[in-house]
């Protein structure tokens, strides 16, 4: 075995919408530490091929978790999702030994007298990281309020929306919620088709509407909010130059900044 890289066991796996969203669980390497919000690098070999295709994937399951677990599309013809979207519980996948990433709330200050909130804004997958974030108890008890928001363009791609309605319910994190209604927000955005229970634009209409700090009820400034993008890069680049139009400024020359992006291709 590589020095590189463990191998880990498929363990479970769920089907969101069959040829394009799912999720799989895999042991996880007792020396395999992270921080919320980081992702892996993950291998499989296509059929017939005996070199290993990498990719990045950002855990969804939390650090305390005995598992690990990821959230995928399935792109058409691509190398690496035509092969994983075939793995069944007991096949194998690669992992590098190593996270990686910098969308973690350690790039925010912390110890600060105001209480801030934490936004997440995500498109498709890019839910991914925040699904782990809000797995890490230090994030309910640091921040004041913890707003997801997720853009997707169906509702039957909304994955983890019965999760992240169920918090209130949560046998842990429910405590912060009874103690404070507005502690913990799921925004569901469905862009393609009308939707009752969602809103109906794109996160970055949201924001020049203002519709979206009304649904919220939280004005987005950034002396008191801290803001993560995750996602389509045409997505992060539109709604982070309209945050810094507004003042957030990414971490930068070690001083921490209120917002942080990822870009999944
Ligand atoms: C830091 C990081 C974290 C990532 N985390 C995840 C994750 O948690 N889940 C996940 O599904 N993917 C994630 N990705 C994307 C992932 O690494 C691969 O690109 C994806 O698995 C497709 O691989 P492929 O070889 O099948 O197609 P590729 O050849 O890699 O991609 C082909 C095209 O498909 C589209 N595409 C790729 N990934 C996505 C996506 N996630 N959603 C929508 N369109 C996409 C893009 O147009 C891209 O150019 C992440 C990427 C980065 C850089
Ligand atoms: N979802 C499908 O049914 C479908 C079908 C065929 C192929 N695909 C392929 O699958 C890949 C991924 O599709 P996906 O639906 O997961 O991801 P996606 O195209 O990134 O869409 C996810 C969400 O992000 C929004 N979005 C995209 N660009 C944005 C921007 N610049 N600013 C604000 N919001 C933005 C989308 O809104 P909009 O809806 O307004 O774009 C949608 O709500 C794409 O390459 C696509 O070609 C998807």
């Amino acid at each position: 075995m590589s020095d590189k890289y463990t191998l880990e066991r498929i363990t479970w796996v769920q089907t969101w919408v069959p040829g394009k969203l799912f999720s799989f669980r895999c042991t996880r390497a007792p020396g395999f530490r992270f921080a919320a919000g980081q992702f892996a690098r993950l291998g499989v070999k296509p059929p017939g091929s005996d070199e290993i295709v990498w990719r990045a994937y950002s855990m969804v399951s939390s650090p305390y978790d005995e598992f690990l677990e990821f959230f995928s599309i399935v792109v058409e013809g691509g190398l690496f999702t035509s092969t994983l979207e075939h793995l069944e519980v007991g096949d194998t996948i690669y992992v590098d030994k190593s996270p990686y990433g910098f969308l973690t709330t350690e790039r925010f200050a912390h110890g600060v007298e105001t209480p801030r909130n934490l936004w997440m804004l995500s498109s498709g997958t890019g839910l991914a990281p925040f699904l782990s974030i809000l797995g890490d108890l230090h994030v309910w008890e640091d921040y004041r309020q913890l707003i997801v928001v997720h853009s997707v363009r169906a509702p039957e791609e909304l994955a983890y929306a019965e999760t992240l309605r169920s918090y209130p319910e949560h046998p842990i994190f429910g405590e912060f919620c009874r103690e404070e209604p507005n502690k913990f927000v799921y925004v569901p955005v469905v862009t393609r088709v009308a939707h009752p229970d969602c809103l109906n634009a794109r996160i970055t209409t949201l924001l020049d509407t203002g519709e979206l700090e009304r649904h919220v009820g939280t004005p987005l400034e950034p002396e008191n909010n801290c803001v993560m993008l995750c996602g389509n890069p045409e997505m992060v680049t539109d709604l982070r130059s309209r945050l810094q139009d507004r003042g957030f400024r990414a971490p930068r020359r070690g001083r921490p900044g209120n917002l942080a992006v990822e870009n999944y291709w």
